[in-house]
């Protein structure tokens, strides 16, 4: 086993393009369909948990897949100046913590680069975001029905072009969210997101300066808006995901890092029994990196591609069509020993077959001790 485990798994996670190996795509498919799975199951529990805790509420989110909201002056003006601190910075796909859920293919960077410009969070950001972003703590937990931890922040801006990336789900875990401030508003002038929420309708996201949207990124088809005439969406995300506790602490894991691929996260908690947080890691790294040996692919593919891995037209507990040509020739095998003895007893009788099989017995039985002598070495 290599000497650590976790620095050899980054470093594959950080080859450039030309550098990867086919299989090092296995690393991130393996990752992506225990990170689906535990993920809805932490969902289900954060949302119970919740439900169990809080009177009953009818969210507006959950009926039709994205709210927003207007601030007030003061804080409109703060969230121009929060945006307008963040210096622009060429996208580096690999930019993205060890942890963290990233989107690894290049022709979705190429996307990402043609239609959005990026900018690095400044220290100004990180002091003065939680301002705004902690008076919307109570309405994100109702809307979302569950407590929550921000995943990750991203700071962008829809470019002027005539072609957007076209209506998508985003393929996380259901529960994340994406909560969009826009500092000059949104609408068909400055380029804007088009939604089909839940009802079926197709929505051109129009809004003031100032004002902020959550939705249900994998759950409702989105896509940007913009044309030539844009003159350019800035754009403040914040992803939210489900937890038992709601703490608003901004969270940057790095433009590509999108949220962590197991709902969890290192404390100074003292946990015992072999579920403090370095040896959970330590153990399913283990782990994926065995099942990396047992279930293999050559490409990378988000998840959303493949339909959580499902093929309804293949049934992989049949036996593969290899599997049965042997069956069949062992069969076949079988079926001509037995003719052959048949065809012998007949044309000289069964004293002659007893006898001839007395004599040849002994060389059967010493190849077959020497066959196994030689296999075993
Ligand atoms: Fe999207």
């Amino acid at each position: 086993m290599k000497k650590n485990l976790k620095e050899y798994l980054n470093y594959i996670e950080h080859l450039e393009y030309d550098k990867r190996l086919p299989i090092h795509a296995s690393l991130f498919e393996n990752k992506a369909m225990l990170s689906k799975f535990i993920w809805d199951v932490h969902s289900h529990n954060a949302k119970k948990f919740y439900k169990l805790q809080n009177k009953k509420y009818n969210s507006e989110l959950e009926n039709l897949g994205f709210i927003t909201g207007k601030l007030k002056k003061n804080d409109t003006a703060l969230l121009k100046n929060i945006y307008s601190s963040c210096k622009k910075k060429k996208l580096d796909p690999f930019d993205f913590d060890f942890n963290h859920v990233y989107e690894p293919r290049k022709n979705l960077h190429d996307d990402m680069v043609r239609i959005n410009n990026y900018f690095y969070p400044s220290d100004f950001f990180f002091e003065n975001m939680p301002k705004i972003l902690n008076p919307l703590k109570s309405r994100i937990e109702k809307e979302n029905q569950y407590y929550w931890k921000v995943a990750s922040c991203r700071i962008f801006e829809v470019k002027p072009v005539n072609k957007a990336q076209g209506f998508h789900k985003d393929g996380q875990s259901l529960a994340i969210k994406k909560l969009f401030f826009f500092p000059e508003g949104a609408n068909k002038k400055i380029g804007s997101t088009i939604i089909i929420d839940k009802m079926g309708n197709e929505n051109l996201i129009e809004l003031e300066p100032g004002s902020w949207m959550l939705f249900e990124n994998s759950l409702c088809e989105h896509q940007a808006y913009s044309s030539d005439d844009c003159c350019g969406r800035p754009t403040i995300e914040i992803d939210i995901m489900p937890d038992f506790y709601t703490d608003t602490k901004l969270q940057y894991h790095g433009v590509n890092g999108w949220y962590p691929w197991f709902p969890i996260e290192e404390s100074s908690l003292e946990i015992k029994g072999g579920l403090d947080y370095s040896e959970i890691l330590e153990r399913n790294i283990k782990r994926i990196s065995g099942l990396c040996s047992i279930n293999t692919t050559d490409n990378y593919r988000f998840p959303c591609e493949f339909s959580d891995y499902y093929d309804q037209n293949y049934d992989v507990f049949k036996k593969r069509a290899e599997e049965e040509k042997i069956d069949v020739e062992e069969e076949k095998i079988d079926i001509d020993v037995k003719t052959e003895i048949n065809n012998f007893i007949n044309r000289n009788g069964l004293i002659r077959f007893l006898s001839s099989l007395i004599s040849i017995l002994p060389l059967i039985i010493l190849k077959k001790i020497i066959r196994k002598i030689i296999w075993k070495k």
